[in-house]
């Protein structure tokens, strides 16, 4: 194993410092140090993050592997600063069985360049009628504890209850897909003043703030733990600060595009910017922003959606919702929060780390602790080549944007997976 000495870095946004790391761990952080069997990255300007992670990640495969593969996610990932993701479910077959939840495990670790930790299925099939093998999912060897249905909301009250009670046994996590499937029959985008203009049927906030109301008295009664993928409105942050404030052990997440992106974009009618749910107001935005600040959202997560060309380069009403996250989440981040290291490890590092439960992620550098961390460069400005992405898909909504911030390097249990600001395999 080769050793890394990283000088004159700042770790998450303190002073500089010089860093050791040496068979996979944190030797040593301390300024002055010299390790001539090291190899030498200058640091200076650079900060150091414990590695990112993706509690919401979909790769793709098995089923779509033209969309997006274990290994090409894993790549995208890493270059996004992430050390670890979580796949989702939605996959063809569904992960909603021990084997297929092995598969991607497995895949995972062929690939190596991130830790991918599988989701399992709520329902078989996804298809909201029976729930699927939680607990042989949870014993196999990829040791489920995020189950999601994620592309489809658990909409019946009594599955939704049963999967909050099976997941106790394990201190398991539900994350719900929140969107009340009736009130969003036929959407197109977020209804509102542009949905009406354009004559695109809308998908109204109270379908995603209906179920998350539901889910968070569901999680209360049955004294479980609810996981509310990519909030989305001003309503839900509310419906989410009074659950908190009763205690309620329920966790939030807003992916990049949210924080950014109103559905004004619809109006260009590229399908890049249809998303599910979908981009909202500005006014949303604010109140997300603020959220993520204060901790009633708890975590960033991409929601990265890869999509093959013919699925997004068609008309608005037949193209796939998603978007590419992982390699641009940081990015977006520092230009939403500012250089707020403390915040951005919290909401993208410790806290993703610590609701799916993985060990050796999610921790601040210092002796002792795995390697697992990423390099970032805040002064650089880059602009987005969609052409350039590691991801095998091109639908990113930041084309040709200018975006603050650089991946540098990523430390996998003290191994580069990226140097240079380029993936190392
Ligand atoms: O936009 C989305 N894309 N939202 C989802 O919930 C699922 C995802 C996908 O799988 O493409
Ligand atoms: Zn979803």
């Amino acid at each position: 194993m080769t050793a890394y000495l990283i000088t004159s870095v700042s770790v998450v946004g303190a002073a500089p410092t010089d860093l050791l790391i040496r068979d996979g761990v944190v030797a040593e952080v301390e300024a002055g140090l010299s390790a001539p069997d090291a190899t030498v990255i200058d640091g200076t300007g650079l900060v150091a993050l414990p590695g990112l992670v993706d509690l919401h990640t979909h790769l793709r495969e098995p089923g779509r592997e033209d969309a997006e593969t274990v290994e090409s996610g894993s790549r995208a990932a890493a270059l996004g600063g992430y050390t670890a993701v979580c796949a989702m479910a939605n996959t063809s077959p569904v992960a909603d069985t021990a084997g297929v939840v092995e598969q991607v495990w497995r895949l995972g670790r062929e690939a190596g360049l991130v830790d991918v930790q599988p989701v399992g299925a709520v329902t078989v099939g996804l298809a909201g009628e029976r729930l699927a093998e939680l607990g042989a999912m949870a014993d196999s060897a990829a040791q489920v504890r995020i189950f999601s249905d994620d592309g489809h909301c658990v909409a019946d009250p009594l599955l939704m209850r049963r999967a909050l009670e099976y997941v106790k046994a394990f201190d398991g996590v539900i994350a719900q897909h929140a969107e009340e499937p009736r009130l969003t029959e036929g959407a197109q985008m977020h209804e509102g003043e542009v949905s009406t203009r354009l004559g695109l049927i809308g998908w109204p906030a109270v379908a995603e703030e209906a179920i998350i109301a539901r889910d968070v008295l569901l999680a209360e009664h049955v004294g479980s733990r609810l996981h509310v993928c990519h909030v989305s409105t001003a309503g839900s942050v509310e419906v989410l600060r009074q659950a908190k404030a009763r205690g309620v052990r329920v966790t939030a997440e807003v992916t990049p595009h949210h924080l950014l992106l109103t559905d004004e974009r619809a109006e260009s009618y590229d399908p890049v910017f249809k998303v599910n749910p979908p981009l909202r107001t500005a006014s949303d935005i604010a109140a997300l922003r603020a959220a993520l600040a204060e901790g009633v959202i708890d975590i960033i997560a991409t929601d990265h959606a890869p999509h093959a060309v013919e699925d997004k380069e068609c008309e608005w009403a037949y193209a796939r919702p998603g978007m590419l996250g992982l390699e641009t989440a940081l990015s977006i981040a520092l230009d939403v929060l500012g250089p707020e290291w403390d915040l951005i490890a919290e909401r993208m590092s410790r806290t993703p780390a610590r609701i799916a439960g993985l060990t050796g992620h999610g921790v601040d550098p210092a002796p002792g602790v795995p390697a697992n961390l990423t390099l970032v460069d805040p002064a650089v400005r880059r602009t987005i080549e969609p052409a350039e992405l590691a991801s095998r898909s091109r639908n990113t909504p930041y084309a040709r944007m200018t975006l603050p911030g650089r991946i540098v390097a990523t430390f996998l249990r003290g191994e580069p997976t990226v140097l240079d600001g380029k993936a190392v395999k």
